[in-house]
């Protein structure tokens, strides 16, 4: 069994992919875990679908449309999600798990959000109504080099870096750091949060630790970014991947807990609440 705080860290952006095809069983593994995921912790009901373009021609894969962000992808992972108050933080929470999954398999991938042709995607999941399609990834073997294109998006939105802890996490109010050597395992939980990914690495995710083991999670928006995709509120699904990082890590180091979304009566300035982790 592979630790899922080692996969956590092991996950970083592939924009560059090898022609080497995924082999049918982990084609089968990741379909097997697809069908499965369907439920987000706050209620929403999603599907998720692996288009395996290894028998399109090149033609046929130009049409997977991402703007020249990605090279060399032969399949994508793409989800919808039911319209609900908080299908974008169960969306997150979702796909995440999937990203993981295949990151566990050796499997490289690339969250899409802006730099994809949405329409295209949601034809190819025939898209009802009533569903929206956040984002897809690309899923496949890194080329052992990046391109240059990846390299300069990494450089452009500074993806090796992350905010340091006192800048994400807070004890009891918004303006007084977390002493993380006094949160036991649960640091280790924060960690993981810490490392996640997130749409342009902006890093939306506040966590202020109230009494006893309860997490409020809050989101620090842009609201120019996060309004420009009209429904589809970007940094909500980063907070679902907040989300789906904190548990999965929790759950790993034995720490028992379940959301819950009660408005706490806390000091939290601009940040707005999302949900809270009762430990
Ligand atoms: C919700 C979401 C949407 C994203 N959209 C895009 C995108 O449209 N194009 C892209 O190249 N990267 C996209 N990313 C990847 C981020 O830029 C990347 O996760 C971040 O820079 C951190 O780098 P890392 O994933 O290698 O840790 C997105 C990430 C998330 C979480």
């Amino acid at each position: 069994m592979k630790s899922i705080i080692d996969v956590i860290k092991k996950r970083h952006s592939v924009r560059n992919y090898s022609n080497k095809p995924i082999e049918k069983d982990k084609v089968q593994q990741i379909e097997a875990y697809l069908k499965n995921n369907t439920q987000g912790p706050l209620g929403s009901t999603l599907r998720f679908k692996l288009f395996d373009a290894t028998d399109y021609d090149p033609a046929e894969l130009k049409k997977f449309g991402t703007y020249g962000f990605i090279k060399g992808s032969r399949a994508y992972i793409a989800g919808v999600v039911k319209s609900n108050v908080t299908a974008m933080e169960d969306f997150g929470y979702c796909m995440e798990k999937n990203v993981l999954f295949a990151t566990g398999l050796g499997l490289g991938t690339c969250w899409l959000g802006g730099t994809l042709n949405r329409s295209t995607f949601a034809q190819m999941m025939n898209v009802t109504e009533d569903e929206i399609l956040p984002a897809v990834t690309p899923i496949g073997y890194a080329k052992e080099r990046k391109s240059l294109k990846e390299s300069f998006i990494r450089l452009a939105v500074g993806a090796d870096n992350r905010k340091k802890t006192e800048e994400l996490f807070f004890d009891n109010s918004n303006t007084i750091p977390l002493v993380m050597n006094s949160s036991g395992q649960y640091s280790k939980v924060l960690d993981a949060v810490r490392i996640a990914p997130s749409a342009s690495n902006k890093q939306p995710w506040r966590i202020i630790k109230g009494v006893g083991n309860r997490y409020h999670f809050f989101m620090k928006e842009d609201t120019a970014y996060n309004t420009a995709f009209k429904n589809i509120k970007i940094q909500n699904v980063d907070m679902g991947i907040a989300m789906c990082h904190f548990e999965l890590s929790a759950i790993e180091l034995g720490l028992k807990g379940v959301w819950k979304i009660e408005e706490p009566a806390i000091e939290s300035g601009d940040f707005k609440y999302i949900v809270t982790w009762v430990g």
